[in-house]
């Protein structure tokens, strides 16, 4: 029996229960059987979550780039490891073989330390989705810098508080990126943001749109030209298990960005585990993860994941609306994707286009489609298992968060079998448990409380960069001796995890524990609705009461506004109960997202409390303009 590659449930089920018995047995002999150590550890695993301080594979050394390149150069060096499909179709798509990444990757580390970046140097990566980013990543990798990759769609403002943070040497960018039919001048943001950082020695360019840019002397230089000159035989630095290996900032519920920082051994061995796992990758599959580098499912699942198990991955740097709403089908026909793993913002936007632009492609090539970033309402969960998987491809709804590395909880496709909405069982190594209020563990099923996480796993992140306390106080404060998500979640009868949104959003109505996933799930399910968001504002009786924004999926819908109402309430009376039927419904026609296509109810919960004096920051939304409207048509009675 396989502890690597788990390939039926029977199977799931013995190596999940050695891996809560014997953790460090466990992990030792995956980390041992499938990677490459120039040195073994002296210890698997010593941990305190009160301090906190987390260490796998003590004294154990490596470079990640070894074992996600060069090892296979012998076995598979003429295989493609990157297929880039550019942002316009007309352009060709490139083949990065593995041999040809080895050569890029180490051409580009040479350059890096002929520009004075060494072992332990923050190196800040602001790139669109070219293979220069995932060949920049790698190269930090590869000498040991620290990569902070900033998505390049933050403001100049978000990354000058980013690169300072880390008090980063070196930018790498480009002159500008395409994004659909638009052209984005990068390092114009870039120059903006570097007014303001000190750090900041060197700035290198990688030319993209071939747009007449400023290059400031003795700063900034063209990246190609010294790729070119560079030497392409770079030893890879040996690092520790525990050396970070980068930094990725994601925002806390209240405050400035938090650095999370995760390291070299653990990382490696849990993104490459859930990696084959999760999407049952098979040595000839295409796989295909649509997020950007500039998030964690980018790092873990588009480059580390997927390169430390040979696998093909695509890296598409454009919009999915781009020339039209059926391009990922087109690339999924295109290049015979076996592994199609996306966000359900994208499915919930795709489904409302006509049908005709996801039936005209040959999608038979689907073996696994994947979820993540936010909770997958049943009606996007049933499109994509209809439209895109036509019933014949599991759809694997995997639970995780930049914090812990990796996919935490998710179905294993074709070993678990699903349930729309439920992200299913943890995966091994992985121990929940959920809490009460009180701070006691909720045991057995059919209960719900906060998510923690009782034991540690390899891809945690060890710190907040530069803010230890910080680490300690949002993550391991909250319950005793356990990592607490911030999520809530529910057990069914069966044991399987539903999440139902962040804790920060559950609100209580007449004290009730409401979710506000389940109310919008069951809003998202009337016909006539594309997408909605729910949130508390006070109420003389009950405490809390809901609102919710409701957009329409025509806009110009002509029906009465009073009927939708009732219909809608009627809906979340069926399908959750009368309890967590809306007071108020407004109509929108959009919702504030993040640039990662999460809703800001932070704002929302702010306009449906009347307390819109301080909205806080809404820059780096993707739709600041919809803030306006939202307001001016709010329900004010
Ligand atoms: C949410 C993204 C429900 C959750 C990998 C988590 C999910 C936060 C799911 C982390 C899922 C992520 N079902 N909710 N399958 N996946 N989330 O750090 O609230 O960008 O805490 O990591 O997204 O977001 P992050």
């Amino acid at each position: 029996m396989s502890n690597y590659h788990i390939k039926s449930f029977d199977e799931y089920y013995h190596v999940y229960r050695k891996s809560v018995r014997e953790p460090e047995n466990f992990w030792e002999e995956v980390a041992e059987e499938h990677f490459l150590w120039r040195k073994k550890w002296d210890k698997v695993l010593s941990w305190d979550f009160n301090k906190p301080e987390i260490k796998w594979f003590e004294n154990a050394k490596l470079n990640i780039t070894e074992n996600c390149i060069d090892r296979h150069l012998h076995i598979r060096g003429d295989k493609t490891a990157i297929l880039w499909e550019p942002n316009d179709p007309r352009e060709a798509a490139q083949h990065i073989t593995y041999k040809q990444l080895h050569q890029r990757v180490s051409k580009f580390a040479n350059v890096l330390k002929e520009q004075g970046i060494e072992k332990g140097d923050r190196v800040c990566i602001y790139l669109p989705m070219i293979p220069e980013l995932a060949v920049a990543v790698l190269a930090c990798a590869r000498i040991g810098a620290i990569h902070s990759v900033v998505f390049a769609g933050f403001s100049s403002t978000a990354l000058a508080t980013r690169i300072n943070d880390s008090t980063c040497k070196m930018v790498i960018t480009s002159d500008g990126s395409y994004r659909g039919s638009k052209t984005i001048d990068l390092k114009g943001i870039v120059d903006a943001a570097l007014e303001e950082c000190p750090s900041i020695e060197t700035v290198l360019v990688a030319k993209r749109i071939n747009s007449d840019i400023e290059m400031k002397e003795g700063r900034d230089q063209w990246l190609q030209p010294l790729l070119d000159a560079a030497s392409d035989d770079c030893p890879s630095e040996i690092m520790d298990a525990e050396d970070p290996l980068f930094i990725l900032y994601t925002s806390g519920s209240t405050g400035r960005p938090k650095g999370m920082m995760h390291t070299t051994g653990g990382y490696m061995v849990y993104t490459a585990y859930t990696f084959k796992n999760v999407f049952q990758y098979r040595e000839d599959d295409v796989y295909w993860c649509t997020a950007d580098i500039g998030w964690i499912t980018g790092h873990s699942y588009i480059i580390y994941g997927p390169l430390a198990n040979g696998a093909t991955t695509v890296m598409f740097e454009g919009v999915p609306s781009y020339p039209d709403s059926g391009r990922f089908w087109e690339i999924v026909q295109k290049h015979k994707v076996n592994q199609f793993y996306t966000a359900p913002t994208a499915i919930r936007a795709l489904a409302k286009e006509d049908q005709e632009l996801v039936e005209k492609y040959d999608l038979s090539s689907l073996k696994v489609l994947g979820s993540v970033g936010e909770p997958i309402n049943e009606e996007a969960w049933h499109w994509y298992d209809n439209h895109v998987g036509k019933k014949k491809c599991p759809i694997v709804d995997t639970w995780w968060q930049t914090e812990t590395g990796g996919i935490m909880i998710s179905p294993i496709p074709y070993v678990t079998p699903t349930k729309p909405t439920y992200a299913t069982l943890p995966l091994p190594g992985i121990q929940p448990a959920l809490m009460d209020e009180n701070g006691e563990e909720v045991k057995g099923n059919q209960v719900d409380g906060r998510l923690c996480i009782k034991f540690p796993w390899p891809g945690m992140a060890r710190s907040v960069w530069g803010d230890h306390q910080r680490f300690k106080d949002t993550y391991f404060s909250a319950f005793e001796n356990k990592y607490f998500t911030g999520d809530g979640a529910l057990r069914d009868e069966v044991g399987y995890y539903r999440i139902t949104g962040r804790v920060d959003d559950v609100i209580i109505v007449s004290g009730h524990n409401l979710g506000t996933a389940p109310i919008e799930d069951a809003i998202n399910e009337h016909p006539a609705v594309a997408e909605s968001a729910i949130v508390g504002f006070p109420h003389d009786v009950k405490g809390n009461a809901l609102y919710g924004y409701v957009m329409l999926k025509d806009v110009g819908e002509s029906r009465d506004r009073d009927n939708l109402r009732k219909e809608i309430n009627q809906q979340i009376s069926d399908k959750i109960g009368p309890i967590a039927k809306l007071d108020k419904i407004q109509f929108v026609t959009g919702l504030p997202k993040t640039r990662s296509g999460k809703i800001m109810r932070r704002i929302l919960r702010k306009i449906a409390s009347k307390d819109t004096a301080n909205l806080g920051d809404t820059s780096t939304l993707l739709n600041p303009d919809v803030v306006e409207s939202i307001m001016e048509e709010a329900i004010v009675s």
